[in-house]
């Protein structure tokens, strides 16, 4: 049962370009909580309360471990709606200092055939001042969200260091984690940035301007050699986590692909998961993992958490599934849990290295 026929709506959405799409849709998860009833409405549908789902995190209860990856609400504007849509979570932004148009159009495209996404946005955001204030609005939401922050496009490189700080400082109280954001394909040298210097050079600052726990999101495009390392930097500098992945820039994954953006989604599973795995092996236990790239069901999800996930955030498939996926991952891993006989996904997490 389906509160809605997403595939209706899909077939509407999709003959729209896919960043009209998004804005549409966007603009529909804005309106709906200004309806009470129509907000617990889709709750009563989509959301699923579960004890075997639930764990703290970050000193914050997640409802469920399934979040909305980066750069679907750049501006924290939908997330009165996305509880409501079964998220256990969502990461906000990529949100830079100052306000940016992000990349010339078009930018963002379906690869149908693949089930994927390429995007070239560049962080298209409406800078750190709106983005706190829509935090300061949102002090009655007891959900879990996550700030990924990223330099300025126009900011010279040896500078980035202090634009993650003005972010830092700005976020220093909101939010229950903040992400730096390093490995986005889509700020020219932004992904140089991932080099064991600067990831010591910006934790050391980060430390002595926020408690909050800092995350770095790592591409899936490096050697894992490199990331073993990289992560390992980030740990030792003080990071509380790492997110793997960001989208990718293999290009020859399909011959459908434009040579410039980075590609999610089904395209992005392996890979993703395959670099999750090498980090899982590494630092389950020493940090809290987050894996994202290419997840698109309770199965994926629950592999991910066996492999040292603690949470899993989706982008790209619920594009092609719709909120419904939310739910039927939810109730799934219950399923999954029960069979395997735990009584909480907490008992899962990094179960393949016990
Ligand atoms: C249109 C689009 C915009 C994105 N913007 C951001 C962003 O601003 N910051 C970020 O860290 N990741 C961004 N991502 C990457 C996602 O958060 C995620 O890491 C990636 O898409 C892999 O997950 P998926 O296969 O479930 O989409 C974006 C992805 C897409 C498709």
């Amino acid at each position: 049962m389906s509160f809605f026929s997403y595939k209706t709506l899909r077939e509407l959405l999709f003959r729209l370009d896919p960043e009209t799409a998004h804005t549409l849709a966007g603009f529909g998860l804005k309106m709906v909580p200004y309806s009470p009833t129509l907000l617990k409405g889709v709750k009563n549908h989509y959301f699923i309360d579960s004890p075997y789902l639930t764990q703290e995190v970050f000193g914050k209860r997640f409802l469920n471990p399934i979040g909305l990856g980066a750069g679907f609400d750049k501006n924290g504007e939908y997330v009165t709606a996305t509880p409501a849509l079964g998220f256990g979570f969502t990461e906000i932004g990529t949100v830079t200092p100052e306000p940016q148009k992000g990349n010339p159009k078009p930018r963002l495209f379906r690869l149908k055939e693949d089930m994927s996404l390429q995007n070239a946005m560049g962080f298209n955001n409406r800078g750190a001042e709106y983005m706190l204030n829509r935090l300061k609005s949102l002090y009655f939401l007891d959900y879990p969200i996550g700030i990924n922050i990223g330099k300025n496009k126009i900011t010279a490189q040896e500078r980035a260091i202090d634009d993650y700080k003005i972010l830092l400082e700005k976020f220093r109280d909101f939010g229950t984690y903040i992400v730096i954001n390093i490995s986005s394909p889509n700020t020219p040298n932004l992904r140089d940035l991932q080099n064991e210097e600067f990831i010591r050079e910006l934790f050391k600052m980060a430390n002595g301007v926020t408690s909050k726990p800092i995350l770095l999101k790592i591409a899936p495009d490096m050697s894992y050699d490199s990331a073993i390392a990289l992560c390992s930097t980030a740990i030792e500098s003080g990071a509380s986590g790492i997110i793997a992945t960001n989208t990718t820039v293999d290009y020859f994954l399909t011959p459908n692909a434009k040579d410039f953006g980075g590609i999610s989604g089904r395209l992005l599973r392996e890979k993703s998961f395959e670099m999750f795995k090498v980090i899982g092996k590494e630092f389950y236990g020493k940090t809290t993992l987050i894996s994202v790239g290419g997840i698109e069901d309770a199965k994926d999800i629950y592999e991910r958490i066996k492999s040292g996930a603690t949470l899993v955030q989706i982008y790209s498939m619920l594009i092609y599934h719709g909120p419904d996926m939310i739910r039927r991952a939810n109730l799934e891993l219950i399923e999954l849990l029960k069979r395997d006989g735990y009584r909480n996904i907490a008992e899962a997490v990094g179960a393949n290295y016990r």
